[in-house]
Formats: C-alpha cells, structure tokens, sequence
C-alpha cells in the first residue's frame, strides 16, 4: 500500500513524513496554485525533504496531447523521476501512450468513472486516480468507482494501481483502502483528523489521574 501526501506544502510534508510511511507527494495546478510559489521550487524543495525512493506527482496544464507531452518533458527536466499526471481525455489518452512509449511513467487523473480509468489503464498509465469525494459531491458513489476500477484493473491491467485521491473525511479514506485500493492521496489535513480524536486526550488524563491517585509522582524511570 502507497500512502501520498496530496499537497505542495512542504513545513506539512515534513511534519507528516516524520510519523507516516509517505511514498511522496501528489500535487495538481490548484494546490500548487494556493502555495503561490513557483512550480519548480516546491518541486525541488519536496525532493530535498523527501527520502531519495520517493514517487512525485506534478500534471500537465495542456489540453492537446502534443502539447501535453511537451510539458512532460518540461516537468522531467525538473525532477527526472516525476511521474507525469495527465487528465484522462481523448487527448490525455493520446498523450499518455506517447509517454509510455518513450518510459515515463503517468498518472491518468481527473476520473470520475471506471470506464474512463480502465481506458487510462490501456494506454498505459502506471496509476489511475479516481476523484473519490469530487463523485460523491455530484451524488455518485466515490468508493464503488474505487473498488470497480480496482477490480478491472486486477483483471485486466494488472501493472496499473489505482491511487484513490480526492477526500474530505477519514471514513472515506478507510473506505478506499478496504476496497483494497494499492495507494492513496491525502490532503495533510486530512491525514491529520485520524489522530486528532478528542477522546484520546481524555483517555490518556484518565490514566495519569489513576496513576497519581495510586503511586503520587512516581514515574517508570
Ligand atoms: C489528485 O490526483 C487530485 O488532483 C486531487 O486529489 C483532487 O482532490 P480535491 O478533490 O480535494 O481537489
């Protein structure tokens, strides 16, 4: 299982990378957008912070594949290992068999059905990543679209994994990964909220209270 951090915000990739196992980073044109940094130095700085076997993620802007490609190329100048994030559409598609066929490696992104994400699978992209809170928005189902491009994926496009991205609450999160989903993005924040549960507070003052009722300031040291 591959667990990313969806994000350009470097001071939280540090935090978080300190006490998760992160793969690396995804990122897309609005949230490096919301750094208001320039693309390429949250990209070095992101390589600088992260251990040397980590995977980033940055997507092209283009909408037409020979440009798409282009960009690619561009990005890979940056940081030669970046996977390239392309939107899985006709041109998307197009582009991403071209940058298979010269071995960089992709993402297809922006999939709101299975169909759409298998196709991405075909022309192959190493990854696919379903919007799972952005289908739930629109009142779709975002884990059935997980757990089906999951299952036609073992099936049929075995060297492809789906990366579950798009959330808004852990339960999500969860959801995607006993689909069996192989990695997964999340926003720092809410990466955050599965250790933020006010009743772990209580529970540990519960046991200092019981500790010092019993044996004073005693400690184990
Ligand atoms: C990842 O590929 C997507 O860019 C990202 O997870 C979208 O998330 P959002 O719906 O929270 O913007």
């Amino acid at each position: 299982m591959e667990f990313y951090l969806d994000t350009a915000d470097v001071a939280a990739v540090k935090r978080l990378a300190a006490v998760l196992p992160v793969k690396g980073v995804t990122t897309n044109p609005s949230i490096v957008a919301r750094s208001k940094r320039p693309l390429s130095s949250v990209l070095q700085e992101l390589v600088s912070i992260l251990p040397a076997n980590s995977t980033l993620f940055a997507q092209v802007m283009a909408r037409d594949a020979a440009a798409m490609v282009e960009e690619a190329l561009l990005l890979r100048e940056m940081v030669p290992a970046l996977v390239i994030k392309v939107p899985v559409t006709h041109q998307g598609l197009t582009a991403i068999k071209a940058l298979t066929r010269e071995k960089i490696p992709t993402l297809g992104t922006a999939v709101y059905g299975a169909g759409q994400g298998f196709y991405a699978a075909l022309a192959g992209a190493s990854y696919i990543a379903p919007y799972v809170n952005r289908v739930d928005a629109q009142g779709g189902d975002g884990i059935a679209l997980v757990r089906e491009l999951q299952t036609l994926l073992d099936l049929h496009c075995p060297q492809s994994k789906v990366l579950a991205a798009s959330f808004r609450t852990p339960r999500q999160v969860l959801d995607c990964m006993l689909a069996g989903c192989q990695a997964i993005t999340v926003d720092p924040d809410v990466a955050e909220l599965f250790l933020l549960d006010p009743a772990v507070d209580s529970a540990l003052q519960r046991f200092d209270q019981d500790w010092s009722a019993a044996y004073g300031n005693l400690t184990l040291s």
